[in-house]
């Protein structure tokens, strides 16, 4: 995205991937775009398909213990969200991007970064059998959790900071109509569930899990006993269980970490901050840090305004922190905590009776759903 984006504004970049381009295409990522996100694809040029196949909602459920209750983000915010995959996007900007010429390297191994400090800062990998070096005017470490661009940053400048949740998320894909028209996030006893969906005939399901649980822990008979019990006998009397393709367990982690510049070097996205799925943010957010990424270095580019360059760290971390609490408290809202003391699950009760009887807190909750301003 980032490289499209500055694309437009003429501005040259060299796309480096450990991984291949079918494997990033085959990844089941999260489905929810704020209005934000779809303003900023559109902006780039690659919306069109988005539009044809990304499914509007005004609005999403909370269910807690079988009692229900609707945030209308239309009638709260004026917005709407759009459900379309996370891949469906990558496949959308590689299209894209291929179309335009891109230089890409995939597969990758051993990338290192050095001369950071400096105006002329070095990329070199191996590729194919040979050692690469890219010299660039600026590195954008866009390479996630996992990446070596955060860890280039010495330890006496990075500060990190962590919570991980007792639970994991177990997904599947599968070929049935979802069981409602719009999201629902339960909270039951049993734990956590979402019924999302990809599209009018692919449901998207998750199911709270053990943090050290297998695949194999979850034969499809067991998460659908699961499922329904969670969403309670109103919501899955509509619900139609078929094979999933795809199952898939994913983590829970809060993380952030400061500063998101040093030198030429920037950090975008899961590079410097992850946030929990509840809420569906992740994606948003490293879209709002390369918008304002590509408007800094567009800036530099085109008048020799380093303003919004220097100000990056900063400007993007005061949002980050924002989407990190409003996931968190998401995630605080709906999961069962192993820890919790029957003290603790009232208060989770309560949060819950009080958005239900508070247009505020309601529209608390739909402001931060639909996306907050970029700054
Ligand atoms: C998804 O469809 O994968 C999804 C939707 C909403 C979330 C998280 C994931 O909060």
């Amino acid at each position: 995205m980032l490289s499209q984006l500055l694309a437009c504004s003429g501005v040259d970049t060299v796309v480096i991937d450990r991984k291949d381009r079918a494997y990033i295409e085959g990844r089941v990522r999260a489905g929810v775009l704020e209005q934000g996100t779809v303003d900023a694809l559109e902006a780039a040029g690659v919306a069109d398909r988005l539009h044809r196949e990304g499914l509007p909602h005004d609005g999403f459920e909370l269910a807690f213990d079988g009692d229900r209750l609707r945030i209308d983000l239309r009638a709260l915010t004026g917005k709407p969200v759009m459900v379309y995959g996370q891949t469906e996007i990558t496949r959308d900007l590689f299209e894209s991007r291929f179309a335009d010429g891109q230089q890409f390297f995939f597969d990758v191994e051993d990338v290192t970064l050095s001369d950071l400090r400096t105006d002329r800062p070095l990329v070199c990998f191996g590729h194919r059998g040979d050692r690469v070096t890219v010299e660039c005017d600026y590195v954008a470490g866009c390479d996630g959790f996992h990446g070596v661009s955060r860890q280039a940053i010495p330890t006496d400048v990075l500060r990190t900071y962590e919570r991980v949740y007792p639970f994991g998320w177990l997904g599947i894909l599968v070929d049935q109509p979802p069981v409602s028209h719009e999201l629902i996030y339960a909270n039951h006893a049993s734990g956590f569930a979402l019924a999302s969906m990809r599209s009018e005939t692919r449901s998207r399901c998750y199911v709270q899990c053990d943090p050290g649980d297998q695949i194999d822990d979850w034969p499809d008979t067991r998460f659908w006993d699961e499922f329904e019990k969670r969403l309670g006998p109103d919501i899955a009397s509509g619900l139609r269980r078929g094979a999933s393709f795809e199952k898939s367990i994913a983590p829970l982690r809060s993380f952030v970490a400061e500063p998101m510049r040093w030198g030429s070097l920037f950090l975008a996205g899961d590079a410097a901050h992850i946030v929990p799925p509840t809420g569906a943010k992740g994606l948003n957010l490293a879209v709002a840090d390369v918008r304002l990424l590509a408007r800094a270095l567009a800036e530099h580019y085109s008048n020799g305004n380093d303003h919004y360059i220097d100000t990056y760290s900063e400007t993007v971390l005061r949002r980050v922190w924002k989407v990190e609490r409003f996931s968190w408290q998401m995630s605080n809202l709906l999961h069962q905590f192993p820890a919790h003391s029957p003290f603790e699950k009232r208060m989770q009760r309560a949060d819950f009776d009080y958005l239900c009887g508070s247009e505020a807190a309601q529209q608390s909750l739909a402001e931060n759903y639909v996306g907050l301003p970029l700054e």
